[in-house]
């Protein structure tokens, strides 16, 4: 898709180079510190695919690449952080040295519940890379090892994110309008 703005996108976050350069850099941190070793890359679905493509091409170590997909929902008063998997790995992780892949980490319910359920399952080791992170929203602490981009308080869609599981295509990371309307 072009990188003329869309309805409903209020203004560009992270343009499509600042995306490549940042995910080279991460992806090269990540070739330093798994040396020697074949990682296994979990994309949690459906956001996290265009980030883990796109690291992917930049890590210079042996990968492969699973996929789960979840599902989240608010409790019966209504509070966030209910989270079971909807579809599981295809493989197992049992030796592995595992990268969960998640496309952004907000209040950390649902890193945490995968960083348990996979922690569950004996890999060799569990470690995290988040395309983006927005802390100031965190309200369980998860364990983040590796990041692309620090974000502010608004809601975000592009490079995977979506609202209403449009946007997901965009090249950019973009702001939504306040009232989303399109
Ligand atoms: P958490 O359990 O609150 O950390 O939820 C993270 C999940 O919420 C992400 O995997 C996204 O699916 C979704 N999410 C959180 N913030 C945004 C956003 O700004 N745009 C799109 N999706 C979001
Ligand atoms: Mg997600």
């Amino acid at each position: 898709m072009s990188t003329a703005l869309v309805p409903g996108v209020e203004r560009i976050l992270f343009t499509e180079e600042q995306i490549e350069a940042r995910i080279g850099e991460v992806g090269a941190q990540i070739s330093r510190d798994y040396q020697g070793k074949t990682i296994k890359l979990v994309g949690v679905l459906k956001g996290s695919i265009f980030f883990l493509t796109a690291l992917a091409r930049r890590i210079e170590v042996p990968l492969t690449i699973d996929f789960l997909g979840i599902s989240s929902f608010s409790n019966k008063s209504g509070a966030p952080g209910v989270v079971r998997i909807a579809k599981d790995l295809d493989e197992s992780i049992e030796g592995e040295d595992v990268l969960l892949v998640e496309d952004i980490v907000d209040t950390g319910f649902t890193l945490r519940y995968l960083l348990q359920t996979l922690a569950g399952r004996a890999p060799n080791s569990l470690s995290v890379c988040t395309f983006l992170d927005r802390n100031s929203r965190r309200i369980v602490q998860a364990q983040v090892d590796y990041r692309c981009f620090e974000i502010p308080d608004r809601f975000v869609v592009g490079f995977g994110l979506d609202y209403n599981q449009l946007y997901r295509n965009l090249s950019y990371v973009a702001v939504m309008k306040t009232d989303k309307s399109l």
